[in-house]
């Protein structure tokens, strides 16, 4: 088994269903990863115990995800100079507009790259793309990556011409 190198986190079990899509992408860029739940908030021992190993460990990039008052991402990067990537969970009452803004609006000297709502795989990717700046086979991954999203787009351009043909 390969050391974990990116750890997702999230702040209940509820979460998993959107960040099981960044365990999903990772693992189609072969990317070594740890998944856990730990509360900002229901769980801080725990969760401060955990981010003073994880750096050690070989963790390079935390992704956080948490839903409503969402703090979680903003206490990983409270407690680690490694980049955090935080999702903002959908919620029942505010459709996630109250995670995305406790997880966007850091104070200076804080960071945390904030991701659209319920978009797990894409802080995967932008792990992926931090990762790869020391890594030429995952660079090449990518480049591929970009390759299928071109490829795709212009299919969907060729099949609505198509579609459109003689109607416009
Ligand atoms: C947050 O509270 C979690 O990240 C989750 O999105 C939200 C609701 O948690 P549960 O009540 O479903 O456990 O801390």
């Amino acid at each position: 088994m390969k050391q974990p190198v990116v750890s997702i986190l999230m702040g209940s079990d509820s979460d998993w269903p959107t960040l099981e899509a960044a365990s999903k992408t990772l693992k189609d860029f072969g990317v070594a990863h740890e998944v856990r739940v730990l509360s900002a908030h229901r769980s801080p021992a725990p969760l401060r115990r955990y981010l003073t190993q994880a750096s050690r460990r070989g963790i390079k990039v935390f992704i956080a995800g948490a839903g409503g008052a969402a703090h979680l991402g903003g206490v990983v990067a409270a407690h680690t100079t490694r980049p955090v990537i935080a999702v903002p969970i959908e919620t029942k009452s505010l459709k996630g507009l109250d995670s995305l803004l406790s997880m966007v609006q850091m104070p200076s000297g804080v960071p945390v790259a904030t991701v659209a709502i319920g978009h797990a795989a894409n802080a995967a990717l932008l792990a992926v793309q931090i990762l790869s700046i020391h890594d030429g086979a995952l660079q090449r991954k990518l480049l591929a990556y970009k390759r299928q999203l071109t490829a795709k787009n212009m299919n969907a351009d060729r099949s609505l011409q198509a579609q459109l043909r003689g109607r416009l």
